[in-house]
C-alpha cells in the first residue's frame, strides 16, 4: 500500500496556522485599506492622489493583489477543511444542543464568512468596475473638477455611490458582519499564536474587540457621512 508523508497542512494545527497567517494578512489589509479610504474626509485631491499613487506602484501593486487573493483563498480552504475535520470527529451530532458561546461564534464565522465573500465580490464589481455607480463609473474626473488626475476618479465613485440609500444599506450590513468576524477571528488568531492563558484571555478579547470596533467605526463613518451630506461632490 502506498504511503504518503503527512504535511503540516494535513494536520489540524497546520490548518489553524494557515487560517491564522492568512487571517493576519487580511487583518492588516483591512486596517491599511480603511486608513487610506478615510482620506475621503480630506477631499478629492487627497483621495485621488493616494489612489493614483497606488496605481503607479505598477508591478508592486499586482504582487500585493496576488498576496491578498492568495490569503483569501487559503483562508477559505482552511475554513472548509477545519469544518470538515470537525464534523468527521463527531459524525453523530449532540442530542441536546447547548447554546454555548463557542458554537454561536463558530456559526457566525461560517455565515459571516459567506456574507463577506459576497460583499467583496460586489465591492470589487462596484468600485473597481463601476457596477451600480450612479451616472456611470468615472474613469477620470470631469474637466475642471478640483483634484483632477489622470486615473480613476475614486472620490466621485465613492461619494456618488454613498448618496444611494440601498448601497449604504449593503455596506452597513457588511461592516456589521465584518466586525463580528474580526472580533472572533482576532481572538482566535491570538489563541493560535499561543496567547492562551487565563492571564491573557481577557486581554485577548479586549484587543480583538478594540480592533473590530476601530474598523467598524472607521468604515461606517464614510458611507454615513456621505449620506448625511457632510462629504459632498465638488460643485
Ligand atoms: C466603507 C468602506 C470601504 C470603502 C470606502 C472602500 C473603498 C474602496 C475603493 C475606492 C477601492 C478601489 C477601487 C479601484 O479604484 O479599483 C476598493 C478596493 C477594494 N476593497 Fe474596499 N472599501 C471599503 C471597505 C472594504 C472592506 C471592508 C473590504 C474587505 C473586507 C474591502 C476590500 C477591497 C478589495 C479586496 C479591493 C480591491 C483591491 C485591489 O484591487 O487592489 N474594502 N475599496
Amino acid at each position: 500500500m502506498a504511503t504518503r508523508t503527512l504535511s503540516l497542512a494535513d494536520t489540524t494545527i497546520g490548518k489553524k496556522a494557515v487560517m491564522a497567517v492568512s487571517g493576519a494578512i487580511l487583518l492588516g489589509f483591512v486596517l491599511v485599506h480603511m486608513a487610506g479610504n478615510l482620506l475621503v474626509f480630506s477631499g478629492p485631491e487627497a483621495l485621488n492622489s493616494y489612489a493614483d499613487g497606488l496605481r503607479k506602484l505598477g508591478p508592486l501593486l499586482w504582487i500585493a493583489r496576488a498576496v491578498l487573493l492568495g490569503a483569501v483563498l487559503a483562508h477559505i480552504w482552511a475554513a472548509i477543511a477545519l469544518v470538515k475535520a470537525n464534523d468527521a470527529a463527531r459524525p453523530i451530532k449532540y442530542q441536546v444542543v447547548q447554546p454555548v458561546a463557542t458554537t454561536y461564534a463558530a456559526r457566525t464565522m461560517r455565515y459571516g464568512g459567506f456574507i463577506l465573500l459576497f460583499f467583496i465580490l460586489y465591492h470589487i464589481a462596484h468600485l473597481t468596475f463601476g457596477v451600480t455607480v450612479p451616472g456611470g463609473h468615472a474613469a477620470a474626473p470631469p474637466a475642471g473638477m478640483p483634484g483632477a488626475l489622470a486615473g480613476t476618479d475614486v472620490y466621485y465613485n465613492v461619494v456618488a455611490s454613498f448618496q444611494v440609500p440601498w448601497i449604504v444599506g449593503v455596506y452597513v450590513l457588511a461592516q456589521l458582519a465584518l466586525c463580528l468576524h474580526l472580533y472572533h477571528g482576532g481572538w482566535s488568531f491570538l489563541q493560535t499564536l499561543g496567547f492562551n492563558h487565563p492571564r491573557y484571555n481577557a486581554l485577548r478579547k479586549k484587543f480583538a474587540a478594540a480592533f473590530a470596533t476601530v474598523i467598524l467605526v472607521g468604515n461606517l463613518s464614510m458611507p454615513l457621512a456621505i449620506m448625511a451630506g457632510v462629504i459632498k461632490l465638488p460643485s
